[in-house]
């Protein structure tokens, strides 16, 4: 006798075997992960999860997390997989296009705020990628002037798209342009310059996480052989364009901080 089974998924078995599958696939934080495809899939939060392990899932919710869950194993990050990132306390929409926003990089924005700028100062956020930085100082500083710049039209129209679900695009003007090369950056115009600019050196590049030299923009990590090729241009581009007594914050790697031995004038200490 043949049983045909639509055999019953139940929530927490499935979890349970999630979690074994990331782990052998060497996933960090399989647990975390398993959970966080799980909520994508089911559009639901975490307690969600816990309150109703016996839940069915359906053919269709169980074929598309074992597709998140494919994609995870492989080493696509979740944030890819989601679509999404929170930075500064907003929801960003992110793609292979963009970087994903660290958390670390909150410093540039508390940085930012942190300094003696007048309610009107005319800001560049330099390598916007999802536009978290310049979306971030666009809700803490409503008078502000804010413009955004990045050499990669696909990351722009990913931070176009996280102005308009936040409703801050009649407040930033972005540009695509090679730094501050664009239009309107007439040298000693600005207040604030900000940027977290591809800082790591191809020789390097054995010392990245495979997660992000897979799945990351390359031109969005490195900078070129050395890691320095972007930040050496930016400087003084940035000091033509500040005004006197202006400020650059940027985010730049622990070991080039440590390599440094001078500093330009009126460049805020980098921070990381
Ligand atoms: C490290 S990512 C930072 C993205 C975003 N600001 C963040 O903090 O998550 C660097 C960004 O700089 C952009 N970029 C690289 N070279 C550039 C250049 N020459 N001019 C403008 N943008 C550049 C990349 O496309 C990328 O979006």
């Amino acid at each position: 006798m043949v049983l045909c089974s639509n055999s019953l998924v139940l929530l927490k078995d499935t979890l349970r075997s999630a979690v074994d599958r990331l782990a052998a696939a060497g996933v960090g934080s399989p647990r975390m992960n398993a959970e966080l495809l799980l909520m994508f899939t089911l559009a639901c939060d975490r307690a969600y999860l816990f309150a109703h392990p016996e839940r069915e899932l359906s053919a269709e919710e169980k074929a598309r997390y074992e597709e998140a869950l494919t994609q995870r194993a492989r080493g696509v990050p979740a944030q890819y997989i989601t679509g999404h990132q929170e930075f500064w306390g907003m929801d960003l929409i992110v793609s292979p296009a963009v970087l994903i926003p660290r958390p670390e990089t909150e410093h540039v924005v508390e940085t930012a705020l942190a300094l003696s700028l007048t309610t009107n100062s005319r800001i560049v956020d330099v390598g916007t990628g999802s536009g978290c930085i310049a979306l971030a100082l666009a809700k803490e500083l409503p008078q502000a002037e804010i413009h955004a710049t990045d050499i990669s039209p696909t990351a722009l129209e990913i931070a176009r798209a996280n102005a308009a679900l936040h409703r801050l695009d009649n407040r930033i003007q972005f540009q695509q342009t090679d730094l501050l090369e664009g239009v309107g950056f007439e040298p000693g115009t600005f207040d604030l310059i900000v940027s977290n600019p591809p800082y790591v050196g191809e020789s390097e590049e054995d010392q990245v996480q495979l997660e992000v030299r897979k799945f990351e923009p390359r031109n969005a990590v490195f900078a070129g052989p050395t890691g320095l090729e972007v930040i050496e241009r930016l400087i003084p581009q940035a000091h033509a364009t500040l005004k006197p007594g202006g400020f650059l914050v940027m985010e730049i790697s622990g070991s080039i901080v440590e390599d440094g031995s001078e500093q330009p004038p009126n460049i805020t200490r980098p921070l990381l």
